[in-house]
């Protein structure tokens, strides 16, 4: 099989981005980016994006460190469907795996659903092991609230 390398970049989230991170979500995920990116200005929260090399934005995600003094937590990791399974989701886990090393946590965790086996198995892949199991919720475009039970995954750093 022949490849074409192609040059990613992991970087902080501007405020310009959000237009290019339109596939990652709908309008309350957008919302919630948004939302994010506030608290990154405060330091609560680390938000960053992978940028390939034609500029076009195919990877996002988070790492909150407000919730455990331990452990920074990831979220809102997500890729753009065309770049999937090439890697990307790999980059951006390892880039926020150490930007919660460097403000000193010591282990990371992350929430799965049960119905993303394929998010599970790659996790699982880079070392995360079940811990437990959590409620979560989160607003839809429609304003209503899912709910639902996840696994929650951690890997020591
Ligand atoms: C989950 C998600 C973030 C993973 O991102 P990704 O870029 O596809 O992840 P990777 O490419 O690093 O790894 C995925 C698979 O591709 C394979 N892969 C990694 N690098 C590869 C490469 N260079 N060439 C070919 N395959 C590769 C891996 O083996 C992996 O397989 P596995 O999951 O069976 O172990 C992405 O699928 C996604 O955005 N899904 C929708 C949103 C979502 O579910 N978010 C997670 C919520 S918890």
């Amino acid at each position: 099989m022949e490849t074409l390398p192609v040059a990613l970049a992991v970087r902080d989230v501007e405020p310009e981005d959000l237009p290019g991170l339109q596939w990652s979500g709908g309008s309350a995920h957008l919302r919630a980016v948004a939302e994010s990116w506030q608290r990154s200005l405060e330091g609560e929260v680390v938000l960053v994006c992978v940028e390939a090399s034609n500029g076009q934005l195919v990877g996002l995600g988070g790492l909150d460190l407000s919730k455990d003094p331990v452990a920074g937590e990831l979220w809102m990791l997500a890729v753009h469907e065309a770049w999937q399974s090439l890697g990307v989701g790999t980059r951006l886990v390892r880039a926020l795996e150490q930007a919660a090393a460097q403000h000193g946590r010591t282990s990371v965790q992350l929430s799965v659903e049960d119905d993303n086996p394929g998010a599970a198995a790659l996790y699982e892949r880079l070392g995360y092991r079940e811990v437990g199991r959590r409620r979560e919720s989160w607003p839809l475009d429609d304003g209503t609230t899912f709910t639902t039970t996840t696994t929650l995954l951690r890997r020591e750093l």
